[in-house]
Parts: structure tokens; C-alpha cells; sequence
């Protein structure tokens, strides 16, 4: 049977594009914690994936802003992570408090620091 299923997957491998070796990698589970998401390491491909999933809708796929929420290429180099923390946590204006663990916290932060930079100083360029 081995030969006969080989032959077949062989088949369907030749049509499909192999995946990338790090999509089979990526694992987003995480453990129940109390930690604050500034202890823990964030992984940026993870938050990714929150992002699409939370953020997209308001402040757009790319996170370039929508009339729902502001363009975050203008705020997250302006600011630390324990100030993009206290948003997600209490949730300015019209963006409702994010319900994230402490781990997807993290990840989402390390998403952001991925597109838009490390923080630079607080000097706000729109403020
Ligand atoms: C319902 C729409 C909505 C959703 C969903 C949303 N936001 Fe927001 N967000 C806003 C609004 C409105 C503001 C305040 C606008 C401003 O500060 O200019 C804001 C502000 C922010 C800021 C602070 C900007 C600043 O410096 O004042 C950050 C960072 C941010 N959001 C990140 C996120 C992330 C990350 C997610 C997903 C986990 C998310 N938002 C989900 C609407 C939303």
C-alpha cells in the first residue's frame, strides 16, 4: 500500500505549490497566563493573523487607517509598548477594549513593531 499512496501524494504534490516552510512551522497556541504581555515574547506571524482577524476592519488590512480608525504607521513608532498595551486595554474613542490574552497582546505588538518600527520617542509628528 505504501507504494500506491506515495504515487498518489506524489500526484497531488506536482499540482499544489509546496507550502513554506514556515506556514508548517507556525504554531499559535499559547498557554493561559497571568503574565503581562510586556514579559512575554510576541511572535510577530502570530499577531498577524489577529490583526486581520481584530484590527483590519477599522484601522485597514495594511493598518493604514479607515474612517473607523486612525493610520498606525503614525502611532506605534510614537509609542512604547506599555502605552499600545493600555489602548488595547481600554480602548480609545470608538474602539471597544480588546479582548486578548496577555500572549495575543504581545503577538499583536510584535506585528505592529514588525510593519511600523520600534519606538522612536515620544514626539507624536500628527500631535
Ligand atoms: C471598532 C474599530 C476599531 C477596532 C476593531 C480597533 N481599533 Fe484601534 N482605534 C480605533 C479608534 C477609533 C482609535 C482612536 C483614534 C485615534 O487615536 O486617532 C484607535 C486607536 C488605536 C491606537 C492608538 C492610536 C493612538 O496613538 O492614539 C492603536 C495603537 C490601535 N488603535 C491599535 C489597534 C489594534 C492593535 C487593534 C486590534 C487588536 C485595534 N486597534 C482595533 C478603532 C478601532
Amino acid at each position: 500500500m505504501w507504494w500506491l499512496m506515495a504515487g498518489l501524494l506524489g500526484c497531488e504534490g506536482a499540482s499544489e505549490p509546496e507550502p513554506a516552510p514556515e506556514d508548517t512551522a507556525l504554531d499559535c497556541t499559547f498557554e493561559e497566563s497571568t503574565t503581562s504581555p510586556l514579559e512575554l515574547e510576541g511572535r510577530a506571524r502570530c499577531g498577524a493573523d489577529l490583526y486581520a482577524d481584530a484590527c483590519a476592519s477599522c484601522h485597514g488590512e495594511d493598518g493604514s487607517g479607515t474612517e473607523l480608525g486612525a493610520d498606525l504607521e503614525q502611532h506605534i513608532p510614537y509609542h512604547t509598548d506599555a502605552e499600545i498595551v493600555l489602548v488595547l486595554v481600554t480602548g480609545p474613542e470608538s474602539m471597544e477594549p480588546q479582548e486578548l490574552a496577555p500572549q495575543e497582546t504581545a503577538d499583536v505588538i510584535a506585528h505592529l513593531r514588525d510593519w511600523f518600527g520600534d519606538y522612536q520617542g515620544s514626539t507624536h509628528p500628527t500631535r
